[in-house]
């Protein structure tokens, strides 16, 4: 199991030069059901083609991406989650809009495509930047039924930041009463194709 379980607090976050590796590298080995990591070597790059790659979209192919998995892909920096969404984790979106803090996602850094109960511009496919809006640790998968006893019994799935505990549904909407004081952030993005994302990208089709 990973150090960055569900159940032991994680460490603070190391200082700014390490934190972007330490977020990518907690994210892939605390995620349930990843099925890949694309993080392209941009510490190779001279500072030009750095700078370049940093700012470009990323493309993440979701065709080998199934029901109820996540991949995780590096974009300017940072790690965006994409899932593949059932019908289950659908469902369990629904019912407790008076447990969230923003359940419209109408705060300033919400865009409009993240503005409907999934937050998605497919409901089966979620795509959100992979860090806790308290104090940016990476929060864990936490699917409905698992042991984490910082949860309640009715958990319904979602995320779950073991540094100080905020709590966010299956489309990263942040619980009432947690540190954490907005959803996880929604990268701009658009499909390419039927299989194709391009992350950072929110031109028109
Ligand atoms: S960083 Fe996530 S709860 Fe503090």
């Amino acid at each position: 199991m990973s150090e960055h379980t569900l159940n032991a607090p994680a460490p603070l976050l190391p200082p700014d030069a390490d934190k972007r590796t330490w977020l990518l590298a907690t994210a892939a080995a605390a995620s349930v059901g990843v099925v890949a990591t694309a993080i392209p070597f941009i510490e190779t790059l001279t500072p030009s083609e750095r700078a370049k790659a940093l700012g470009a979209s990323v493309e993440v192919d979701i065709a080998d991406l199934r029901p109820g998995d996540m991949k995780t892909v590096e974009w300017r920096g940072k790690p965006v989650w994409v899932v593949r969404r059932t019908p289950e984790m659908l469902d369990a979106l629904q019912g407790h809009d008076a447990q969230l803090v923003d359940p419209q996602s109408l705060r300033d850094q919400q865009p409009v495509l993240a503005q409907n109960a999934a937050r998605s511009i497919r409901p089966e496919i979620f795509v959100a930047v992979g860090i806790c809006t308290h104090l940016g640790c990476s929060p864990n998968n936490a699917p409905k039924g698992g042991n984490n006893p910082s949860l309640p019994s009715d958990w319904p799935g979602g995320f779950f930041c073991p540094c100080h505990g905020s709590t966010f549904d299956g489309a990263g909407r942040v619980y009432k009463n947690k540190p954490a004081p907005t959803n996880l952030e929604i990268p701009a993005h658009r499909y390419a194709s039927d299989t194709r994302i391009l992350i950072g990208d929110d031109a028109a089709a």
